[in-house]
């Protein structure tokens, strides 16, 4: 039975033995070094590298440094007391043009990475796709075309050949909403593209993609094989017209059934497809693709940020290409609520309900809050501190969400805080940090926020 909502009571606030606690970071956003040691561009390179697409154009040449500067990065993770990292290989690291043999120098990296968190007591969870995609796949067709996904299967499992003896948690992608619908119809976000029926074609080929490599890593015995999606809840801004109604259902289908009923159900939503069928038809679904892509999965990765409040605009949404294929009448409107750095308002009550949510209707497998967390403006005082008690407020009011979840039975395993470091937050390059630990990015000195030290008692006492 769901407990009331309202104000949690911290007194009950501890976490099963064995939670995991953990922060999240992902290749381009921290590593840097894209020319080093046979790496080759990726989508982001070229989409940073174009004027005009990224804030200031910035770019993720340098970001974190990361690639240089890991052992410092891995004894933060060990300051935070948290046992698990996530975090993502770069494929064009790894498989510079995105097929063909592993990169020698690019395994080395990660080699030395594993073997320091394992050094440390932290365990990786490593996630095989955050947005990188070589550069080469995208010229010859990019995730709209079929081989792509048989492309990143076979890299899927000649990583597991070279890294899985020290890995149990393998994701294969995060969000690939974003990568279909910022990627190739909104245009947002690398490669660019503004073209709706090749987002449909890109998000059918990304799921494609992953139950070809959860079929490939099961093949070699992988430990633990999931995927992260990024859900939202999806209201009506007025409940009683039926327009916006209509306009939450149609989003809804876009953002999270789009996505969890073919992993979880193995079917495609018939109202989305019906939604979508002026924009694309299924003729790039072949047989056997929703058996493959509804395999069994041993946990489900969910990243929370903000809900989604929509209406129908009467006329078709101004200003440019849309994410919403099939919705593109519909725009999201704000409550009023305080907001992040991003814009986006704070509503710890959307992760429990996106929690309990998926529970229930799916059935899934045990669930992890793969991503959560906050960008604030945040300042290093003259004594060296940040004082960012937003972000504290933040993960405080969501990893509460979580515990209300879990209590409500939801089976709620882990919270990975995004993000470890500040980095190159996408289009808004270094302008919003999300880090647990404050980074200057003209000398790349770490310091760790209040943050970070509250979330490093959190980790310890298993306890809100
Ligand atoms: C998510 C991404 C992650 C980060 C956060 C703020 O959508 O997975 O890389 O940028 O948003």
């Amino acid at each position: 039975m769901a407990p009331p909502h309202g104000r949690h009571d911290p007194s009950t606030a501890r976490f099963p033995e064995g939670f995991v606690w953990g922060t999240a970071t992902s290749s381009y956003q921290i590593e840097g070094a894209v020319r080093a040691d046979g790496r080759l561009p990726s989508i982001w390179d070229t989409f940073t590298h174009t004027p005009g697409r990224v804030h200031r154009n910035q770019t993720g040449d340098l970001a974190d440094d990361h690639y240089h500067r890991y052992p410092e990065d891995v004894s933060l993770l060990a300051d935070l007391g948290v046992t698990h990292y996530r975090f993502s290989l770069a494929w064009p690291r790894l498989q510079p043009e995105g097929y063909g043999p592993l990169n020698g120098a690019g395994l080395d990296f990660y080699s030395r990475l594993l073997d320091s968190l394992l050094d440390h007591g932290i365990s990786p969870w490593v996630t095989l796709y955050h947005w990188d995609l070589p550069q080469t796949l995208e010229d010859s067709g990019g995730w709209p075309r079929r081989e792509t996904a048989e492309h990143f299967a076979a890299y899927a499992a000649l990583v597991h050949q070279r890294l899985g003896d020290r890995v149990e948690h393998w994701t294969t992608l995060n969000e690939p909403w974003c990568s279909a619908f910022l990627g190739y119809a909104a245009g947002v976000h690398a490669p660019g593209r503004t073209d709706g029926a090749a987002a449909l074609r890109a998000a059918h080929h990304l799921l494609l993609g992953h139950g070809l490599a959860v079929r490939a890593l099961r093949e070699q015995g992988a430990g633990a094989i999931g995927v992260t999606l990024n859900l939202a809840p999806v209201e009506a801004a007025s409940p009683e017209r039926a327009a916006d109604r209509d306009a939450a259902r149609r989003v809804d289908g876009l953002v999270n059934r789009f996505f969890l009923d073919p992993l979880l159900r193995g079917a495609y939503p018939a109202d989305v497809l019906a939604d979508v069928a002026d924009v694309t038809g299924t003729e790039h679904v072949r047989d056997g693709d929703l058996a493959l892509i509804g395999a069994p999965l041993d946990f489900l990765g969910v990243n929370y940020y903000t809900p989604l409040v929509v209406r129908r605009r009467d006329a078709p949404t101004p200003g440019g290409p849309t994410p919403w294929g099939g919705a593109a009448d519909v725009e999201t409107v704000k409550r009023g609520l305080p907001e992040t750095a991003m814009g986006w308002e704070i509503a710890p009550d959307g992760l429990y309900r996106t929690l309990t949510r998926v529970w229930r209707e799916y059935g899934p497998p045990p669930l992890y809050v793969t991503e959560n967390g906050a960008a604030f403006d945040d300042r290093v005082t003259p004594e060296g501190r940040v004082c960012d008690e937003e972000r504290r407020g933040f993960l405080e009011s969501h990893i509460a969400a979580a515990h209300r979840a879990l209590a409500a039975g939801a089976d709620v395993r882990g919270f990975f805080v995004w993000s470890l470091l500040d980095n190159f937050e996408w289009a808004e390059g270094y302008a919003k940090r999300f880090g647990l630990v404050h980074v200057d990015f003209e000398t790349q000195r770490r310091t760790m926020k209040d943050s970070g030290r509250w979330f490093a008692e959190i980790t310890r006492a298993n306890a809100l």
